[in-house]
């Protein structure tokens, strides 16, 4: 079997990721933050060491700023809902996934007004369209690092640079980039940054996070639900503290211990080592695919600019059909379709037929690389 569907979620994990979930349960499982026996600390111990882990990996300074959540969705959900006001204004992309259209296209039914800068057809941003759209005034700013269709990497120094001159917040949907990219909180302007813990983290499913920036008063950010966080219990009022004031209820403390230890092992490969292995093999995808008659890759076709996320589209062929042949007679799993991404896709002019994605991994070998272009060669041959 290949896996190149890391770009959904990252397979197989770490086995220090599965070891830090079976200890958890079996030598952690009182509830973190709450009762003051040994199970209790030892299970707030390991939720505190991921934050570290977290805040280290986006050089956060302080790890209290990191909110956990179910997912990047939710955290996304809990930045935008947090912020943004009737009558505020918000600017995004033509490239964003549903987790940020979605709450986008509610909330201008609440009475914001949301504006979408185009982005070309290769999925990069046009900064002058932005730098119009980005008015005084507006209130936040939400962009994708990268693309989950065609792994474009967008220039967020730059658009928190024009978010911050008009007086707008930015909130970057790492989903695709955290454990991919570097990521400086401060040295890239970011107020928010909405990651997940179960793709280029290496963590389990269910796990994810909400970090702010320094310079964000999280007394302005209302918090999605409100209820027990262990802190303050004489009070029937949410705590302001952080992070106890978005982290109502009993928290995923085994999916936190398995993010926590696929953190430290992006720290330990090291981000850049693991970025060098990912431009060979997409750069491989990219040639590879495009030598085969027939075959058309979205995107911008350039290694350096985009996450290991490849898409690829073959003449007259349903994606579906190809993505059914790649797993049932060749084992090379993939995603196709429209990714939770119907803007992006109309703006490669993928709509509505979407793309076959190879998304490898940090365990993905050159070989397995060769296997799968061998493969779709042979599909396509018939
Ligand atoms: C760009 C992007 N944003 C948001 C998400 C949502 O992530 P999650 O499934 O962890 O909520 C994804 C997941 O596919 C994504 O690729």
């Amino acid at each position: 079997m290949i896996y190149l569907d890391n770009a959904a979620t990252s397979f197989p994990k770490p086995d220090t990721v599965v070891r830090a979930m079976s200890n958890f349960l079996e030598r952690a499982g009182g509830n973190p933050g709450r009762s003051g026996h040994r199970l209790s600390i030892e299970a707030g111990r390991i939720v505190y060491d991921a934050r570290e882990a977290v805040a280290e990996l986006f050089r956060a300074r302080d790890p209290l700023r990191v909110i956990f959540t179910l997912n990047a969705t939710h955290a996304l959900n809990l930045a935008l809902r947090g912020v943004v006001r009737s009558g505020d204004r918000v600017v995004t992309t033509s490239m964003e996934h549903n987790a940020v259209m979605r709450p986008l296209r509610a909330l201008e039914r609440a009475g914001v007004r949301v504006i979408v800068a185009p982005c070309t057809r290769d999925g990069s941003l046009d900064l002058d369209a932005m730098y119009r759209a980005v008015e005084p005034g507006t209130r936040l700013v939400v962009v994708n690092h990268a693309s989950n269709v065609v792994g474009t990497i967008l220039p967020i120094a730059e658009i928190a640079r024009l978010a911050h001159a008009a007086g707008a917040l930015i909130l970057v949907d790492a989903a695709q980039t955290a454990g991919v990219l570097p990521i400086d909180l401060a040295a890239m302007e970011i107020d928010l940054l909405a990651f997940t813990g179960h793709k280029g983290l290496y963590g389990p499913p269910g796990t994810g996070g909400l970090v702010f920036g320094e310079n964000v008063d999280a007394a302005i950010i209302e918090p999605l639900w409100r209820g027990g966080t262990g802190s303050r219990s004489e009070s029937e009022e949410q705590p302001d503290d952080l992070p106890d004031k978005f982290e109502s209820g009993t928290p995923n403390g085994v999916g936190i211990a398995g993010l926590g230890a696929g953190a430290r092992f992006v720290l330990e490969r090291g981000v850049d080592a693991i970025r060098a292995h990912e431009v060979e093999l997409t750069r491989m995808l990219i040639e590879g695919l495009q030598n085969i008659s027939g075959v058309v890759v979205h995107g911008t076709r350039d290694a350096e600019k985009c996450t290991a996320v490849v898409s690829f589209t073959v003449e007259d062929r349903q994606v579906s059909e190809i993505g059914l042949w790649l797993d049932e007679e060749f084992g090379v799993l993939c995603r196709v379709g429209l990714h939770c991404a119907p803007a992006a896709h109309r703006t490669l002019g993928t709509f509505p037929r979407g793309t076959v994605r190879f998304a490898p991994g940090i365990f993905t070998t050159q070989d397995d690389i060769r296997v799968a272009l061998d493969a779709v060669r042979r599909i396509v041959r018939g």
